[in-house]
Protein backbone atom coordinates (compact mmCIF):
# COMPACT_ATOMS: atom_id res chain seq x y z
CA UNK A 1 0.00 0.00 0.00
CA UNK A 2 2.34 2.46 0.87
CA UNK A 3 4.71 1.27 -1.88
CA UNK A 4 2.18 2.49 -4.59
CA UNK A 5 1.07 5.33 -2.96
CA UNK A 6 4.96 6.99 -3.19
CA UNK A 7 5.18 5.91 -6.68
CA UNK A 8 1.78 7.24 -7.65
CA UNK A 9 3.45 10.29 -5.87
CA UNK A 10 7.06 10.63 -7.58
CA UNK A 11 6.19 8.89 -11.21
CA UNK A 12 3.16 10.52 -11.96
CA UNK A 13 0.87 8.79 -14.87
CA UNK A 14 1.67 11.90 -17.78
CA UNK A 15 5.65 10.94 -17.76
CA UNK A 16 4.63 7.50 -18.96
CA UNK A 17 1.29 7.57 -20.74
CA UNK A 18 1.83 8.57 -24.13
CA UNK A 19 0.16 11.08 -26.54
CA UNK A 20 -3.29 11.02 -26.60
CA UNK A 21 -5.11 12.37 -29.63
CA UNK A 22 -8.54 14.13 -28.64
CA UNK A 23 -10.63 13.65 -31.89
CA UNK A 24 -13.67 15.29 -30.76
CA UNK A 25 -15.50 15.88 -27.47
CA UNK A 26 -16.45 12.33 -27.25
CA UNK A 27 -14.07 10.59 -28.56
CA UNK A 28 -10.28 10.15 -27.64
CA UNK A 29 -7.29 7.90 -29.06
CA UNK A 30 -4.39 6.20 -27.28
CA UNK A 31 -1.45 4.31 -28.35
CA UNK A 32 -0.19 1.99 -25.57
CA UNK A 33 3.15 0.30 -25.91
CA UNK A 34 3.42 -1.88 -23.37
CA UNK A 35 1.13 -3.92 -21.11
CA UNK A 36 2.63 -1.21 -18.08
CA UNK A 37 1.04 1.65 -20.10
CA UNK A 38 -2.31 -0.04 -20.50
CA UNK A 39 -2.33 0.16 -16.78
CA UNK A 40 -1.69 3.33 -16.34
CA UNK A 41 -3.83 4.21 -18.16
CA UNK A 42 -6.31 2.14 -16.43
CA UNK A 43 -5.34 3.39 -13.24
CA UNK A 44 -6.34 7.01 -14.54
CA UNK A 45 -9.94 5.88 -15.39
CA UNK A 46 -10.08 3.98 -12.16
CA UNK A 47 -9.64 7.26 -10.12
CA UNK A 48 -12.48 8.75 -11.97
CA UNK A 49 -14.64 6.59 -11.67
CA UNK A 50 -18.04 6.71 -10.02
CA UNK A 51 -21.23 4.79 -8.90
CA UNK A 52 -23.66 3.99 -11.57
CA UNK A 53 -20.73 3.75 -14.29
CA UNK A 54 -20.59 1.61 -16.71
CA UNK A 55 -17.65 0.74 -18.68
CA UNK A 56 -17.95 -1.51 -21.70
CA UNK A 57 -14.37 -3.09 -22.92
CA UNK A 58 -14.47 -4.35 -26.39
CA UNK A 59 -11.54 -6.42 -27.96
CA UNK A 60 -10.28 -9.73 -29.13
CA UNK A 61 -8.64 -12.41 -26.77
CA UNK A 62 -5.00 -11.18 -25.45
CA UNK A 63 -5.78 -7.63 -26.28
CA UNK A 64 -5.63 -6.65 -22.93
CA UNK A 65 -8.38 -6.10 -21.48
CA UNK A 66 -8.04 -7.78 -18.45
CA UNK A 67 -4.59 -5.72 -18.59
CA UNK A 68 -6.43 -2.89 -18.61
CA UNK A 69 -9.25 -3.42 -15.52
CA UNK A 70 -5.81 -4.31 -13.10
CA UNK A 71 -4.88 -0.77 -13.85
CA UNK A 72 -8.58 0.22 -12.61
CA UNK A 73 -9.21 -1.71 -9.60
CA UNK A 74 -5.68 0.24 -8.63
CA UNK A 75 -6.53 3.82 -9.19
CA UNK A 76 -10.38 2.77 -7.95
CA UNK A 77 -8.42 1.56 -4.88
CA UNK A 78 -9.49 -1.77 -4.78
CA UNK A 79 -8.56 -4.24 -1.97
CA UNK A 80 -8.53 -7.29 -4.40
CA UNK A 81 -6.41 -8.34 -6.77
CA UNK A 82 -8.38 -8.79 -10.32
CA UNK A 83 -8.41 -12.07 -11.94
CA UNK A 84 -10.27 -12.87 -15.12
CA UNK A 85 -14.12 -13.36 -14.48
CA UNK A 86 -14.16 -16.32 -17.31
CA UNK A 87 -15.63 -18.48 -14.97
CA UNK A 88 -18.24 -16.71 -12.72
CA UNK A 89 -18.92 -14.21 -15.07
CA UNK A 90 -18.94 -11.19 -12.14
CA UNK A 91 -16.32 -10.35 -10.04
CA UNK A 92 -16.62 -7.60 -7.31
CA UNK A 93 -13.93 -5.77 -5.96
CA UNK A 94 -13.90 -3.93 -2.32
CA UNK A 95 -12.41 -1.00 -1.70
CA UNK A 96 -11.69 0.38 1.78
CA UNK A 97 -14.27 2.46 3.35
CA UNK A 98 -12.71 6.17 3.27
CA UNK A 99 -14.86 7.52 6.09
CA UNK A 100 -15.28 4.66 8.95
CA UNK A 101 -18.98 4.00 10.04
CA UNK A 102 -20.00 5.87 6.74
CA UNK A 103 -22.33 4.63 3.95
CA UNK A 104 -21.07 1.14 2.53
CA UNK A 105 -18.55 1.12 0.28
CA UNK A 106 -18.71 1.21 -3.39
CA UNK A 107 -18.38 -1.86 -5.27
CA UNK A 108 -16.44 -2.20 -8.89
CA UNK A 109 -17.86 -4.92 -10.55
CA UNK A 110 -15.89 -6.62 -12.87
CA UNK A 111 -17.86 -8.84 -15.47
CA UNK A 112 -17.00 -10.84 -18.46
CA UNK A 113 -19.84 -11.89 -21.08
CA UNK A 114 -17.88 -14.21 -23.48
CA UNK A 115 -19.10 -17.34 -21.66
CA UNK A 116 -22.76 -16.04 -21.95
CA UNK A 117 -24.40 -18.98 -23.96
CA UNK A 118 -27.75 -17.00 -24.34
CA UNK A 119 -29.51 -14.01 -24.27
CA UNK A 120 -31.78 -15.15 -21.17
CA UNK A 121 -28.58 -15.95 -19.56
CA UNK A 122 -27.48 -12.51 -19.80
CA UNK A 123 -30.73 -11.24 -18.76
CA UNK A 124 -29.97 -12.58 -15.58
CA UNK A 125 -27.25 -10.71 -14.67
CA UNK A 126 -29.04 -7.48 -12.96
CA UNK A 127 -26.92 -5.04 -14.42
CA UNK A 128 -29.20 -2.31 -12.60
CA UNK A 129 -28.61 -3.66 -9.41
CA UNK A 130 -24.69 -3.63 -9.96
CA UNK A 131 -25.33 -0.20 -11.08
CA UNK A 132 -26.90 1.47 -7.73
CA UNK A 133 -23.88 -0.34 -5.68
CA UNK A 134 -21.18 0.40 -7.60
CA UNK A 135 -19.08 0.84 -10.93
CA UNK A 136 -19.47 -2.04 -13.46
CA UNK A 137 -16.92 -2.92 -16.73
CA UNK A 138 -17.83 -5.46 -19.23
CA UNK A 139 -15.72 -7.57 -20.94
CA UNK A 140 -17.40 -8.58 -24.37
CA UNK A 141 -20.27 -6.19 -24.30
CA UNK A 142 -20.80 -7.07 -27.93
CA UNK A 143 -22.32 -10.39 -26.37
CA UNK A 144 -25.35 -8.89 -24.08
CA UNK A 145 -26.99 -6.45 -27.16
CA UNK A 146 -29.75 -4.51 -25.78
CA UNK A 147 -28.54 -5.08 -21.71
CA UNK A 148 -26.26 -2.09 -21.99
CA UNK A 149 -27.40 1.29 -21.26
CA UNK A 150 -27.19 3.79 -23.94
CA UNK A 151 -25.06 6.22 -21.81
CA UNK A 152 -22.03 4.21 -21.59
CA UNK A 153 -18.06 4.60 -21.78
CA UNK A 154 -17.42 2.45 -24.78
CA UNK A 155 -13.33 1.22 -25.01
CA UNK A 156 -12.14 -0.48 -28.43
CA UNK A 157 -8.88 -1.79 -27.84
CA UNK A 158 -7.04 -3.12 -31.17
CA UNK A 159 -4.20 -5.00 -31.58
CA UNK A 160 -1.51 -3.26 -33.80
CA UNK A 161 1.40 -4.77 -32.97
CA UNK A 162 3.03 -7.53 -30.82
CA UNK A 163 3.00 -4.76 -28.01
CA UNK A 164 0.87 -2.42 -29.25
CA UNK A 165 -2.70 -1.52 -29.11
CA UNK A 166 -5.09 1.25 -30.03
CA UNK A 167 -7.31 2.17 -27.50
CA UNK A 168 -10.50 4.33 -28.73
CA UNK A 169 -12.75 5.66 -26.01
CA UNK A 170 -16.17 6.92 -26.83
CA UNK A 171 -18.10 8.84 -24.90
CA UNK A 172 -22.77 8.59 -24.97
CA UNK A 173 -23.57 10.64 -22.93
CA UNK A 174 -22.77 13.89 -20.66
CA UNK A 175 -21.94 11.88 -17.73
CA UNK A 176 -19.20 9.82 -19.58
CA UNK A 177 -18.10 13.14 -22.02
CA UNK A 178 -17.10 14.13 -18.02
CA UNK A 179 -15.47 11.22 -17.57
CA UNK A 180 -13.46 11.60 -20.54
CA UNK A 181 -12.88 15.70 -19.99
CA UNK A 182 -11.53 13.74 -16.76
CA UNK A 183 -8.93 11.96 -18.41
CA UNK A 184 -7.87 14.21 -20.87
CA UNK A 185 -7.29 16.98 -18.50
CA UNK A 186 -4.75 14.44 -16.65
CA UNK A 187 -2.46 14.34 -19.44
N1 LIG B 1 0.17 -2.72 -24.78
C1 LIG B 1 -0.37 -3.78 -24.17
N2 LIG B 1 -1.48 -3.62 -23.41
C2 LIG B 1 -2.06 -4.68 -22.79
N3 LIG B 1 -1.62 -5.94 -22.84
C3 LIG B 1 -0.52 -6.17 -23.58
C4 LIG B 1 0.14 -5.11 -24.27
N4 LIG B 1 1.21 -5.63 -24.91
C5 LIG B 1 1.22 -6.95 -24.64
N5 LIG B 1 0.20 -7.29 -23.83
C6 LIG B 1 -0.08 -8.66 -23.35
O1 LIG B 1 -1.28 -9.10 -23.95
C7 LIG B 1 -2.03 -9.92 -23.03
C8 LIG B 1 -3.38 -9.30 -22.77
O2 LIG B 1 -4.12 -10.20 -22.01
P1 LIG B 1 -5.48 -9.81 -21.30
O3 LIG B 1 -5.35 -8.49 -20.64
O4 LIG B 1 -5.90 -10.97 -20.49
O5 LIG B 1 -6.43 -9.65 -22.58
P2 LIG B 1 -8.00 -9.83 -22.71
O6 LIG B 1 -8.61 -9.67 -21.35
O7 LIG B 1 -8.39 -8.73 -23.66
O8 LIG B 1 -8.24 -11.18 -23.30
C9 LIG B 1 -1.19 -9.99 -21.76
O9 LIG B 1 -0.42 -11.16 -21.81
C10 LIG B 1 -0.32 -8.75 -21.84
O10 LIG B 1 0.90 -8.90 -21.15
MG1 LIG C 1 -10.02 -10.81 -20.24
Amino acid sequence: MYVSTFFRVYLPPHGIIPSMLAVDSHTIEITSRNPEQTRRIGERLGGALQTGDILCLQGDLGAGKTTLVQGIAQGWGSLDSVSSPTFILVNAYRRADEKKGGTTPPLLFHMDAYRLDSASEAEELDLDSMLAEGALIVEWPERMPGLIPTENLWLTIEHTGETEREMKFTASGKRYEELLKLLREDA
